[in-house]
């Protein structure tokens, strides 16, 4: 309900992996866009420095942050649940809670690829479930995954498990339009491309042509805002640069990956 005085009502947004890196700049820039939060992740210490943060700027914004490790499933949809008791509606949810550890297959790194193949394709499948059980019964809402430019291709060596969880939950995302198409539900898939967070925190050299924190989350709010179905972040040069690395010859794209 919107009256004079009171401006329109916040929207919310629930944020998963809000502790470091991107999902904690979005809470940031959600934030100072008028949205309430709905934080969770594991380090709830990290979490309450980024509630802190935000109240600090501006105390008319409402923050609830909840322990939750997104391998857990019956977690996942308590958390959710309990987010959506709490502020009644939810606007959006962005995927976000992932890992970027990995071996090459076949060197006995097994546990590392299994935990990322856990935490980014099994923990976003919940994520997801969860988030369309609170959407269809709103019959509303934006679900937003955040999958990688890793996604466009195999990647090899340590990346080999990495990419294809993200290619997996953009095509789980994609299943997910194809279900709710014609009805106030939308999906936004993000391949963002190297943006500094503690994933990426430059301690084994910085990757190439890699953005701020700061700048990377600006482009993924405006591609969520405007509920692109899709969008390389930043634009440039992750658009153009994807359709290079997708049909590449191999010879050409090993030299490139
Ligand atoms: N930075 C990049 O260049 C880049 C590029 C493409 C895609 N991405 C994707 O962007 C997303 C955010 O990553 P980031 O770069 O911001 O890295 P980050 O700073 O390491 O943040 C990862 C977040 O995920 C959370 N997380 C990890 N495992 C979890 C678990 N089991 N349960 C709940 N939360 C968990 C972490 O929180 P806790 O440890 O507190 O649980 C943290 O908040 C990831 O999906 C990543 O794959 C990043």
């Amino acid at each position: 309900m919107t009256t004079p005085d009171a401006g329109p009502e916040p929207k919310t947004i629930l944020i998963t992996g809000a502790s470091s890196g991107l999902g904690a700049e979005m809470a940031r820039q959600f934030a100072a866009l008028g949205y309430d939060l709905a934080l969770c992740a594991r380090r709830t210490d990290k979490l309450e420095a980024v509630r802190d943060e935000v109240l600090a700027a501006d105390g008319a914004r409402r923050v609830e942050v909840r322990a939750l490790d997104v391998t857990d499933d019956d977690a996942v949809f308590a958390v959710f649940q309990d987010f959506a008791s709490t502020f009644d509606t939810i606007d959006r949810v962005v995927v976000n809670a992932g890992l970027g550890k990995g071996a090459k297959l076949g060197t006995g790194g097994h546990r590392a690829n299994r935990q990322t193949a856990m935490t980014n394709f099994v923990g976003a499948l919940a994520q997801t479930d969860a988030a369309l059980e609170i959407f269809r019964r709103q019959n509303s809402g934006h679900l937003v995954m955040v999958s990688s430019v890793a996604a466009v291709r195999g990647m090899p060596g340590t990346t080999a498990t990495y990419a294809a969880t993200k290619a997996a939950v953009a095509h789980l995302a994609e299943g997910v339009r194809a279900d709710v198409h014609g009805t106030p539900i939308k999906v936004t898939v993000l391949y963002p491309g190297f943006i500094t967070s503690e994933m990426n925190d430059g301690t084994n050299g910085n990757p190439p042509m890699i953005v701020s924190t700061e700048k990377g989350v600006r482009a993924m709010v405006t591609a969520i805002q405007k509920e692109k179905d899709s969008a390389f972040v930043p634009p440039l040069p992750w658009a153009p640069l994807s359709v290079v690395m997708r049909h590449a010859p191999m010879g050409l794209y090993r030299k490139l990956v």
